[in-house]
Parts: structure tokens; C-alpha cells; sequence
């Protein structure tokens, strides 16, 4: 019996990287898989085709989650296209990375609203279905930065750590309902985003990973797994660090 038989996950920014990684597993799992992204493309039909080959229902959807009325609309159609949502992975993020001292209202708006803003986005157009549903889990990509802070990613650790404070808060609301609500902190891990960064910095990233590797998409998504499935049931508001040690 696959973990995850009959449910219908939803995952935000799911074109590329660890939200791709994360829709490959659940379906691996037997989940249906509705994701979006920005723009659909040859690599988000590629991706449906791929996510099919499991024998489950796949579908991309063009969205920006930073918006509310477009969150909404995309969710009607995805709930009417499925009719149910089991699992809600808030994955979508960006980086805009600066000193504080240089750092332009831009840079700031752009990073909360397409990291921060779109978990509430995603999360409050949801309720409805998995309230009636009684049942459901919210997972949401928050980061170590957002735990511990980073120089030159204020506005990026301020987006993670918001969404821990959020996530903690929907634990505590959505309980009563059966719903839980949880947080992944990634470290370093091995992704288009992080791969713009200069060689030195990921070498000395490296260097302070006790477990001496950067983590691969498949890493997260195998604690994502755990949190969308039953194995997880007793588990809500918490948030795991899945970063080699680096964290601790
Ligand atoms: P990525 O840049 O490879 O993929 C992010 C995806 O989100 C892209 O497909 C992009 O088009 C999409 N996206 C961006 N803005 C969007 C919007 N407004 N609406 C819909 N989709 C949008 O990034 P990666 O590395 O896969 O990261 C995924 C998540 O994990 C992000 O939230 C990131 O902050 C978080 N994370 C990543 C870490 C890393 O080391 N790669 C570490 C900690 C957290």
C-alpha cells in the first residue's frame, strides 16, 4: 500500500527544483498531483507527463502566488478539477539578496510578498475544502536562515521566520479540524537558486555542514513525505531543520 493512495496534494512553485522534487515523491506515493508555477512550459508539460507515469492524475497551473484573487481562482479550479486538496506544500520563494544598508523597498516587497504573503495566500483560499474535508496537511518551505539569520538575506530570513510564526498559528487554529500544520527549514541544498551563488561562497556553506555535503531536493522532499503522509499524524506546528547538522 503506497503512503499516500487516494489523497490530492497541491504544490506551489513546482516547475523546477525541490517544489518538482517534492511532486515527483508524492506521486511516487500515489498522490495526485495538481502544482503551479509562474509560467507553464515544455519542462511543466514534461513534468505532467512524468508525474502521470505513476498512474495518477497530474496538472500544472499558471500562477503567481504572491497575488490573493489569482490564488483564489487557481485553487476553485484545482478543487473543482479534483475535487479534494489533502495536502497544501507552500514551496514558491525567491531571493533578492542585499545588505540593509542598500537595500531597495523592491528587494523588500518582492521577497515578503512572493515568500510570505503567498503561504497566506495559499493557506486562507484552502481552509474552506480541507475544513469541510476534516482533515488535511499544510506544509510550509521555510528556511534555517529564517531561524537563525543571515547577513546580506534580511529580507529573506525575515520572509522564513514569518512563515514559522504563520505556521504555528494555523497548528493552533486548524487543529480543531484535524488539520496540521507544519514547517521545513532546508540549509544548503543543491538547486538552480543556489547555484547563482559565487563558488567560494558555496564551498564555505560546505565547509560548515557537519554531514560535509549540500543537501539534494530528494533530502526534502523525503521529510516533506513524512509530513503530507499518516506517518506524521501526531506531528503539527513544528518545524524540522533538514540541513546536514549545520543548524544545530
Ligand atoms: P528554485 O528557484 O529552483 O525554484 C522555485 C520555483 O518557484 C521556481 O520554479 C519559480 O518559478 C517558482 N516561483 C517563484 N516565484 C513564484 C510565484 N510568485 N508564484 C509561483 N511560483 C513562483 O528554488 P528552490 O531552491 O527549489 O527553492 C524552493 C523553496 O525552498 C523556496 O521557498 C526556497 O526559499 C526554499 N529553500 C531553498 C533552499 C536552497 O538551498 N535551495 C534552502 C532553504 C529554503
Amino acid at each position: 500500500m503506497k503512503l499516500l493512495e487516494g489523497k490530492t496534494a497541491l504544490i506551489t512553485g513546482a516547475a523546477r527544483g525541490i517544489g518538482k522534487a517534492i511532486a515527483l515523491r508524492l506521486a511516487g506515493e500515489g498522490a495526485n498531483i495538481a502544482f503551479t508555477d509562474l509560467v507553464l512550459s515544455e519542462a511543466t508539460e514534461q513534468l505532467e507527463k512524468e508525474l502521470q507515469t505513476n498512474g495518477v492524475k497530474a496538472k500544472g497551473y499558471a500562477s503567481n502566488a504572491a497575488k490573493f484573487e489569482e490564488t483564489k481562482t487557481v485553487v476553485e479550479e484545482i478543487t473543482k478539477d479534483f475535487g479534494r486538496v489533502d495536502i497544501l506544500v507552500n514551496n514558491a520563494g525567491i531571493t533578492k539578496d542585499g545588505a540593509v544598508k542598500r537595500m531597495t523597498e523592491e528587494q523588500w516587497d518582492a521577497v515578503i510578498t512572493v515568500n510570505l504573503k503567498s503561504v497566506f495566500n495559499f493557506t486562507r483560499a484552502i481552509q474552506p475544502v480541507m475544513w469541510k474535508q476534516a482533515g488535511g496537511s499544510i506544509i510550509n518551505m521555510s528556511s534555517v536562515v529564517g531561524v537563525s539569520g543571515n547577513a546580506n538575506q534580511a529580507n529573506y530570513a525575515a520572509s522564513k521566520a514569518g512563515i514559522i510564526g504563520f505556521t504555528k498559528s494555523v497548528a493552533k487554529e486548524f487543529g480543531v479540524r484535524g488539520i496540521r500544520c507544519n514547517a521545513i527549514a532546508p540549509g544548503f541544498i543543491e538547486t538552480e537558486m543556489t547555484a547563482v551563488l559565487p563558488e567560494e561562497i558555496r564551498k564555505s556553506w560546505i565547509d560548515r555542514i557537519p554531514l560535509h555535503r549540500g543537501g539534494t531536493p530528494d533530502d526534502v522532499a523525503n521529510v516533506t513525505l513524512f509530513l503530507a503522509s499518516d506517518l506524521s499524524s501526531y506531528v503539527s506546528g513544528q518545524v524540522i531543520n533538514v540541513c546536514g547538522a549545520m543548524n544545530t
